[in-house]
């Protein structure tokens, strides 16, 4: 089993579940084996958002899909080779469950075991304005080894469409992670005619 080509995606109910529909589709385009569990409140996001069809959208990406109930699913254990997790979008309440270890319900759960392995976890943690709950929960997680990479879009990088930005973002997730994003990824190539002296 290659452990560096598999990928836990939890999608949570923050806004911005295009998202998740945007890595799943990027990890199938690269060929990340994924492992999907969606919480209450992302479907009601996912209705929301991006209407009826998105839902067996993400179900058909998805190599393998859990209910946040099920938590006896291979991503509970520690002993299920996974490469890394990324939560996409990542909501103030799972970001709260996975700061304080609740483990409840599989998505907190399997977040839990990713830092317990000691393996890469990456929140795409959206919420504006913050208030210091927000924060300290933040900064917690990144006390704790997981990597709080706000959804926020690289406006250097010249996006022509919501679409475009959806995929820097999923693509830069991706790479934090600890996947190759391939060409997808636009990295800065510095100032033109910039020069130092
Ligand atoms: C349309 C919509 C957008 C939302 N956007 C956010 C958001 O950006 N950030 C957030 O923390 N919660 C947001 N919420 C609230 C969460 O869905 C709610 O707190 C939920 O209980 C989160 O639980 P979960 O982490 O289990 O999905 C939103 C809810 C709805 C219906």
């Amino acid at each position: 089993m290659n452990r560096s080509r598999r990928l836990i995606l939890g999608i949570s109910g923050a806004s911005g579940a295009v998202i998740a529909l945007e890595l799943l589709r990027l990890a199938r385009s690269l060929g990340i084996e994924t492992f999907v569990t969606v919480t209450k409140g992302a479907e009601l996001t996912i209705q929301h958002e991006l209407g009826d069809e998105a839902r067996g959208e993400i179900r058909g990406l998805a190599t393998g899909e859990y209910a946040m109930a099920e938590l006896g699913a291979p991503i509970a254990s520690g002993s299920y080779p996974m490469g890394a997790m990324i939560v996409a979008p990542c909501s103030m309440r799972s970001l709260a469950a996975i700061a304080y270890g609740t483990g409840e319900g599989l998505l907190a759960r399997a977040a839990d075991v990713t830092l317990k392995e000691r393996r890469r976890l990456v929140l795409l943690a959206r919420e504006a304005p913050l208030h210091e709950g927000h924060l300290e929960a933040m900064l917690k997680v990144t006390r704790m080894g997981a990597i709080v990479l706000p959804p926020v879009p690289p406006f250097y990088a010249g996006l022509s469409s919501l679409e475009d930005m959806t995929r820097q973002i999923a693509a830069r997730a991706l790479a934090t992670a600890g996947f190759d994003p391939g060409d997808s990824l636009r990295p800065w190539q510095g100032l033109t005619g910039s020069a130092t002296d």
